[in-house]
């Protein structure tokens, strides 16, 4: 019977580490059942399926330049859709999230971000030495870690840290995870950033916005951070960035709400 109890508690110790995040149905945002029935088939002629483009996993794919889903903060995901489909943010890479979150309702969009809140696929990265083989431009690990650790601020950049956590892992509800995301949708968003710090609030308001200039954080913050990052600045962060791990000095668990 001991022998029994402590073998229990030994799957339980373990289920604990190996699930540190799950989300049960009740805490989840949306319906996940639902999520995974669009992501995996898609909506009517509308909506296709999402895995086609963020993969089955949701890890997304540098070859057509889509963003890694897993692991994200759900919130983010479902302002994110709420975005596009209010056109406050432009997809300029394929041109379908636009229309794909118009063709899902409110709620749908909730579904979809309790689902992929639940993919916990190996954390892996891009392959940067692969990307370089394929002649990407890719940037320098090392100097990116200065960059995400502790900014740059000689040159008005602060350490990405401050608000995205260690590694980019996220932090709070407000802050994405950007660690371990794709470097080629890194690379393009923090670009889009910076094309979008060049419009005036005047050209955004008369809906006089380049298509690669995202504009929708809250305050302005990313505008203010992408301002005065260099080329190689970018590159680097983003480098740096699809490889950092979500833990924290000393403790290997992610933190509670990824
Ligand atoms: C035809 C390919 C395609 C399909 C299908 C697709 N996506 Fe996307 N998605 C993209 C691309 C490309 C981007 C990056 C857009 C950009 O910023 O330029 C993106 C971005 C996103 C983002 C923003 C992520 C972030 O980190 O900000 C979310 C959320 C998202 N997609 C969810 C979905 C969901 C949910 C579905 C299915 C209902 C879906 N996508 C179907 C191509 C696709
Ligand atoms: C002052 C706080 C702040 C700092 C500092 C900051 N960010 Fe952000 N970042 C944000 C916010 C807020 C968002 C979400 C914007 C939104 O709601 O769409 C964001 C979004 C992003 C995104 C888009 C993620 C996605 O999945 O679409 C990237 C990439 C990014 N930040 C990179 C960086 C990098 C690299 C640095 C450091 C050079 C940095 N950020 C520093 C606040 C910050």
């Amino acid at each position: 019977m001991k022998r029994m109890i402590s073998s229990v508690g030994a799957v339980a110790m373990l289920a604990w580490f190996a699930a540190p995040s799950t989300v049960s149905a009740e805490e989840a945002i949306g319906n996940i059942d639902n999520g995974r029935a669009i992501f995996q088939n898609g909506k009517g002629d509308n909506v296709p399926a999402c895995q086609g483009c963020h993969g089955v996993d949701g890890n997304g794919d540098d070859g057509i330049g889509t963003p890694r889903l897993s692991y994200q903060v759900d919130s983010y995901i479902l302002k994110q859709l709420t975005d596009f489909a209010q056109d406050k943010r432009t997809d300029d890479t394929m041109y379908q999230m636009n229309d794909i979150a118009k063709a899902l309702t409110p709620q749908e969009r909730k579904d979809m971000a309790a689902y992929v809140h639940t993919l916990k696929s190996p954390y892996i990265g891009s392959n940067l030495d692969q990307l370089r083989r394929d002649g990407a431009d890719v940037g320098k690990p090392h100097l990116g870690k200065m960059i995400v650790e502790y900014g740059v601020p000689e040159r008005g950049i602060p350490a990405c840290k401050s608000c995205h956590g260690f590694h980019g892992r996220s932090a709070g509800r407000m802050y994405p995870a950007i660690g371990g995301q794709n470097y080629v949708y890194l690379k393009h968003e923090l670009e889009s950033w910076r094309n979008g710090a060049n419009t005036s609030a005047a050209d955004i308001a008369a809906g006089k916005k380049e298509d690669n200039a995202r504009t929708n954080d809250y305050m302005g913050q990313m505008r203010a951070v992408a301002k005065h990052m260099t080329d190689e600045d970018i590159k680097n962060a983003a480098a740096f960035l699809t490889l950092a791990r979500p833990v924290t000095p000393g403790n290997p668990r992610s933190p509670s709400h990824m």
